[in-house]
């Protein structure tokens, strides 16, 4: 018999935690909303969805995710416009990417309905932990693992699908300096890049950290079996202006299919930029830099919106970019998004979702 899915079990938290948060001074993802989303998955359906307050959660030892990274998540996040309203930023374009990658790693799909409502109602509960400060929002993290206590690998019988908040602000305080990798590699074509997978993240973060130790905030991303040809930037997937035309990899079955990526593209499409999507080879990056054509460049994601790449690093040479004040494209489509999410500017594209 199918549970009960659409309504949803709402305990208030009796002790919110929302007196201690300083909404001037927010950490990226150090601290949660009071509340969060809970449904299980078990005997071939989902069970009835709880919003409970925030707080730990109970795993036994043999939990599957926690051995072979059976687990997804998503980023979103929420805004207050603004006259005061909290909207979603397009939550359905997350809910279609989060199937996208549980059919990749074998896990139920989750229905529009239990995802929206469940998340509605949360944010709804947690209005108040938005911040209203144009460039500030609530990060919204879903998630999803396999929670069979069993030590064969197999796809999971039981999953456990969540939703926590954590209030934000800007990821990146600096304008960014990326090193080009030219030995590890984040996805290979069959891979599970394009998927939200868990163990996408694990494994990037040596070669990170790699970068780091060397001065650098992050990598970019090459293809698996040259490192000719660029995939993406740390988290974030990779854009370039090069003589006036916006230029990105082409999505591929190892590149996320980033909401970012597609909204800022569709902008600059509207403000008739001519834009491509297609391989990108380091060489042409450094051709256009010794050229003096590589206008901009820039990591698009959700947590960092539009992070402004400084110099690139390649072999041994700092490539420097022009000055972040001077970039006409990444300046102007940062603040549109800003302005399109507070309510400021039109939503053209019905992107933002009130809750
Ligand atoms: C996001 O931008 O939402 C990401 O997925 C990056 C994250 C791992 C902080």
């Amino acid at each position: 018999m199918q549970s009960d899915i659409m309504t949803i079990h709402t305990q208030v938290t009796t002790a919110s935690r929302l007196a201690d948060l300083d909404m001037e001074n927010i950490q990226f993802g150090k601290i949660f909303a009071d509340h969060m989303v809970s449904i299980d998955y078990a005997d071939g359906e989902w069970q009835t969805p709880q919003i409970l307050p925030y707080g730990p959660i109970e795993l036994s030892p043999a939990t599957a995710a926690l051995h072979y990274g059976q687990a997804l998540f998503e980023g979103m996040k929420a805004y207050k416009t603004v006259d005061g309203q909290v909207v979603l930023f397009r939550p359905q374009a997350n809910w279609a990417r989060m199937n996208e990658s549980a059919k990749r790693l074998c896990m139920p799909e989750i229905p529009e309905e239990l995802f929206m409502e469940s998340l509605k109602q949360l944010i709804a509960l947690d209005a108040d932990w938005v911040p209203s400060k144009v460039g500030h929002s609530l990060y919204i993290r879903p998630f999803m693992f396999a929670s069979d206590a069993l030590v064969g690998v197999r796809p999971s019988d039981t999953y456990k699908f969540m939703i926590f908040c954590s209030p934000a602000s800007q990821y990146y305080a600096e304008p960014v300096r990326v090193k080009i990798e030219e030995k590890y590699t984040r996805s290979v074509e069959g891979g599970a890049g394009y998927a939200k997978a868990a163990g996408n993240y694990g494994a990037s973060l040596y070669p990170t950290k790699l970068a780091q130790e060397k001065g650098f905030h992050q990598v970019i991303w090459t293809d698996g079996k040259e490192h000719n040809f660029i995939e993406e930037s740390g988290t974030m997937n990779v854009m370039f202006v090069i003589d006036g035309k916006l230029i990105t990899p082409a999505l591929s079955s190892s590149i996320l299919a980033g909401i970012t990526r597609d909204s800022v593209l569709q902008l600059a499409r509207d403000w008739g930029m001519p834009v491509e999507e297609r391989r990108i080879s380091v060489q042409e990056i450094v051709d256009a830099q010794a050229a003096g054509t590589l206008q901009d460049a820039f990591g698009t994601g959700t947590a960092a919106t539009i992070a402004p790449i400084k110099s690139i690093m390649y072999k041994e040479h700092e490539m420097e970019l022009p000055p972040v004040a001077d970039r006409t494209f990444s300046n102007k489509v940062a603040a549109e998004l800003d302005k399109i999410r507070h309510g400021q500017a039109e939503d053209v594209h019905g992107w933002m979702v009130p809750v």
